[in-house]
């Protein structure tokens, strides 16, 4: 039997829909939600997030000022711009792209983000928070991952008991990842280059989340039967075409659930970063 699809894009589209109705109730209210967007230099990649997120932001009808700086702005240009964006009242997130050109150090530019306007949820203190269970912003790929596990399937994947393995241990997937399927009540396995006989570890997975970043590695020897499994993977193969860690057909055959690369996790990102945007602003009426 195939696994049945866990569609990113169509869950991905029902969170903005719904984000749209409940800005068009705080708009009658006064209260225009709004993303400030921080691009330095040229880097085609992050040139075309930034104008996912802007347009994201049009649709669902938050104003978005974006400030695209040139490669050589110095590191103290751009913590003047965030110190800036952190004291104006009418900015409710702030969103600085990486990679930052190297002569920045991203963990100062991280630090200097106000932690009520990092949408992000990359600031310490809203890690710390996640961390102890705590109110803050959540990283948005892992935070999307847990709405395809809760929309997806009908609704029908419990989480609560349930054994997850996570394979990556990034500060902005894997450790994140880790703690909100704790938050869920599974139990949580995360899994790196250094774990020994890694297929054995993700074949107790009735969760598996992959996090590698290395294309098609997660082969059918990885996945018990039935198992849910979720691709955060963005790679390119030796033919150039976009695909996950997971080798995606042999993986369908045998697992439960799956999602696919293009079309999974990805349109979840700017979904999330919608909802902390929404987030920020509501915090900040309270
Ligand atoms: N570069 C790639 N992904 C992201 C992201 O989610 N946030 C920011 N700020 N930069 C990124």
């Amino acid at each position: 039997m195939s696994a049945q699809i866990i569609d990113g894009k169509a869950i991905s589209a029902q969170i903005k829909d719904e984000l749209k109705a409940k800005t068009a109730a705080l708009l009658e209210k006064g209260v225009k939600v709004t993303l400030a967007v921080v691009l330095v230099g040229e880097d085609p990649a992050s040139q075309v997030y930034v104008r996912n997120k802007k347009r994201a932001c049009e649709y669902i009808g938050y104003n978005s000022l974006s400030y695209e700086l040139p490669e050589d702005t110095s590191e103290e240009e751009l913590l003047k711009l965030i110190d800036e964006l952190n004291g104006r009242e009418d900015v409710d997130g702030i969103l600085v792209q990486m990679p930052l050109p190297k002569h920045i150090n991203e963990k100062k530019v991280i630090d200097a983000i106000s932690p009520d306007k990092d949408v992000d949820g990359f600031h310490p203190m809203n890690v710390g928070a996640l961390c102890i269970g705590e109110e803050g912003f959540v990283s948005c790929t892992p935070a999307g991952v847990i709405q395809l596990l809760k929309r997806g399937c009908d609704g029908k994947i419990d989480i609560a008991g349930k054994e997850c393995v996570i394979v990556g241990r990034s500060n902005i997937v894997g450790k994140p990842m880790a703690l909100l399927m704790l938050r869920e009540n599974a139990t949580v396995t995360v899994a790196h280059s250094k774990t020994k006989d890694l297929a054995e570890v993700c074949k107790r997975a009735d969760i598996l989340i992959a996090a590698v970043g290395k294309a098609g590695v997660i082969t059918k020897d990885y996945v018990k039967e039935g198992a849910v499994v979720i691709d955060v993977g963005i790679n390119r193969n030796a033919d150039g075409k976009l695909c996950g860690d997971v080798a995606y057909d042999e993986v369908s055959e045998i697992a439960g659930a799956i999602t696919p690369v293009p079309g999974g996790v990805g349109p979840m990102t700017i979904a999330m970063l919608m909802n902390n945007c929404y987030e920020a602003a509501v915090r900040k009426l309270k």
